[in-house]
């Protein structure tokens, strides 16, 4: 079956879809973008994706290119037309077309919008899961507002490939403090001896992702302590569990920092159960 993608109000053939060469997207990375988990063909926690896209323009000055729930018709209607029942849906708006030049082009020019939705295997997620992934560390060197969920990624597309390089899933990155502030494309947090789930606030060096804020819901709904505060790489590696987050890849167990194993060198209990128990908390729509 071929894929259909959204593209500035067409619902065209993924191979004709195509977007114009002086989109700012391309030329400037200046946009926004969300990914949100399809679960049996349901949109999980989309009013958060929602208010996180709005914010993320309203950052950068970006027009809503329609109504936030017009966008939301859009995104079903892609996956819809896809027939994903797992796996994710994509949506990226760029502040338009406009002849090159880095300031913003004139009032008038209209955000463009792609949305495309694609199919993941469960399994291979739980396979996955099952397994742990390896992190590696590296140098924090992103601009300080990775508060927006912007498409300029180039830094964390090096640091993801780094540690493919390396043989490990994801790479965290780590500020000049010494701490870790998150993957390259998620959340980052370990888990103590003593069983309290630690990650670093929001307020600065972090994505605010939203399986982390539904992740926080869940650990007061089962009664687990929360510790929201930075943590070092050192303290991971002799912690007794890790894990990431990320509408990607929900929960998944982290088993190795830097060549050392955490804990038993397996998945850890607390990171299973949340995985296995995060759907209770989310919204699907
Ligand atoms: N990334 N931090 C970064 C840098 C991310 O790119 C992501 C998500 C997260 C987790 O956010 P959320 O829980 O809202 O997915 C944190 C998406 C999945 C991506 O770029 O593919």
């Amino acid at each position: 079956m071929s894929r259909i993608a959204y593209v500035n109000g067409r619902y065209q053939d993924m191979r004709d879809a195509s977007v114009n060469i002086e989109d700012r997207g391309y030329q400037f990375a200046d946009g926004v973008y969300e990914v949100c988990e399809v679960r049996g063909g349901k949109l999980v926690d989309m009013p958060r994706h929602l208010a996180r896209l709005q914010r993320s323009l309203g950052e950068l000055r970006i027009a809503e290119p329609m109504p936030l729930a017009a966008l939301s018709v859009v995104m079903h209607e892609v996956v819809r037309r896809n027939r994903v029942r797992f796996g994710i849906v994509y949506l990226q708006i760029s502040r338009g077309v406009a002849r090159r030049d880095h300031g913003f082009p004139a009032a008038g020019v209209k955000p463009s919008v792609v949305v495309t939705a694609r199919s993941i295997d469960p399994a291979k997620g739980a396979a996955n899961a099952a397994r742990g992934i390896k992190v590696i560390t590296v140098p924090e060197n992103r601009w300080p507002r990775v508060d927006i969920k912007s498409t300029a990624l180039l830094p964390n597309v090096l640091a993801k490939q780094a540690a493919r390089e390396a043989g490990a899933y994801e790479a965290w990155y780590v500020d000049s403090d010494g701490f870790v502030t998150e993957g390259s494309s998620s959340n980052a947090w370990i888990v103590t001896e003593e069983g309290r789930v630690v990650t670093r606030p929001d307020k600065s060096g972090i994505l605010s992702g939203i399986t982390r804020s539904v992740l926080k819901e869940a650990l007061e709904a089962l009664q687990i302590r929360l510790e929201e505060r930075p943590f070092t790489p050192q303290e991971a590696a002799g912690a007794a569990e890790a894990f990431v987050t990320a509408a990607s890849m929900i929960v998944m167990p982290v088993v190795a920092i830097d060549g050392h194993a955490i804990g038993s060198g397996k998945p850890g209990p607390v990171a299973l159960r949340l995985r296995e128990q995060f759907h209770r908390f989310t919204t699907f729509s």
